[in-house]
């Protein structure tokens, strides 16, 4: 990662490496990054803070990185500890620096913090403000809901720089290289796919804006083909899928469930359509939810349990509800050995979501799949081909 982002403008985050669940439910293998940055100008503005598990590694970069001078502001674009997590130890450093934000987030302030008294140094901004710094100027657009209530996103007026908060960011420290779809769609369908309407209304903003490159607060600056990152956005955030092809989601108790979700998974494929397949009780959810999105068509296929159905698929149909799934096909099927009731259970739960399809056949197999049960999961793989 260089440091320079232009002539004035630095990278200063850091790595998180080592953290076991991002927001105590993501799995990183290969961390992740919270931004920073610095525009030194006349007057000095920092973007956003790091997470209070860095401040001790952070400031030392930031002195450093201010050579001496002060800075004049902290711009707050979000509140969520992972960026707002070091403002009380910034501010304590340097008492002259003033807090800039929306309205909502200065607000929220004295929530994160009890013990400072940031009144008197704080500065509320709205939509289209303006601060100039100099030969620099930010510009501020209010992008609430993504993710939170008070965010907001900075447009660097000379250099046509978009800081972009939570948006266009990913999994990944900057120390790992990888492709960026993968992580980046895994981060967004989890933690901004709910808001697919607010993020359409931030785009728009942006579309209004002449861009060379995005800093977001996760993951890398993106400063070429910045096309392809908003066009996947675009797709994302309208809820279309962005994959043909079906998406099997298996919630299997001795093995039964998770045979007959591989053996249709060979059916579709022998009909040329493209299948990803995960067990729910082992692969990682965050993904189930990313591959579900990601594909036009589902598949679910669960176990009943305790008059319900297996606690894993209910888990997951649960994260695709309050994500805002919708416009898919999907197709059930259901195992039980007494009285199978996961079928029920399932349908019930994608009747709750939007311009959701259930495809028919329903399946029901008992207990283990038996040739008998060939033609019922023939005529579904037809219905979903
Ligand atoms: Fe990266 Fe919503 O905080």
């Amino acid at each position: 990662m260089k440091t320079a982002i232009t002539d004035r403008i630095k990278y200063i985050g850091v790595d998180d490496t080592d953290l076991d669940l991002f927001e105590s439910q993501y799995i990183i293998p290969n961390g992740i990054s919270y931004n920073s940055y610095l525009i030194e100008d006349e007057k000095i503005a920092i973007i956003d803070t790091v997470d209070s598990r860095k401040s001790d590694e952070w400031l030392p970069m930031v002195e450093s990185a201010l050579n001496g001078r002060t800075p004049d502001y902290i711009v707050v674009q979000h509140m969520e500890p992972d960026h707002a997590g070091s403002i009380s130890h910034l501010a304590e450093r340097y008492p002259s620096m003033q807090i800039v934000a929306s309205a909502r987030a200065i607000q929220m302030l004295p929530q994160f913090f009890h013990a400072a008294d940031f009144s008197a140094r704080t500065i509320a901004v709205k939509e289209g403000d303006t601060l100039s710094l100099g030969a620099h100027t930010l510009q501020f657009f209010m992008a609430p809901m993504v993710h939170w209530p008070e965010v907001m996103v900075t447009y660097e007026q000379s250099e046509k720089i978009l800081f972009s908060a939570d948006g266009f960011g990913k999994f990944g420290a900057l120390s790992h290289d990888e492709e960026w779809a993968c992580e980046a769609r895994r981060y967004y369908f989890n933690i901004c796919g709910k808001y697919g309407a607010q993020v359409q209304a931030l785009l728009k903003k942006a579309a209004t804006l002449d861009i060379a490159q995005i800093c977001p607060l996760h993951g890398p600056v993106l400063s070429e083909n910045l096309g392809y990152y908003i066009g996947l956005y675009d797709t994302w955030s309208s809820y279309r899928p962005e994959t043909e092809g079906v998406f099997i989601a298996y919630a299997s108790i001795h093995g039964g469930t998770a045979q007959v979700a591989h053996t249709f998974a060979d059916m579709l494929r022998s009909k040329g359509v493209k299948v990803s397949i995960a067990d729910l009780s082992r692969d990682d959810m965050a993904e189930a939810v990313e591959d579900a999105f990601k594909y036009d068509r589902l598949v679910v296929a669960a176990a009943s349990y305790d008059g319900d159905v297996f606690p894993v698929m209910h888990d997951f149909l649960h994260h695709l509800k309050i994500k805002s799934y919708q416009k898919r096909k999907v197709g059930i099927i259901e195992n039980g050995s007494w009285a199978p009731s996961a079928g029920r259970v399932m349908r019930a739960m994608l009747e709750q979501m939007k311009e959701v399809e259930i495809v028919e056949p329903m399946v029901t197999i008992r207990s283990r799949m038996n040739p008998s049960d060939l033609p019922a999961l023939e005529a579904l793989a037809e219905a979903m081909k």
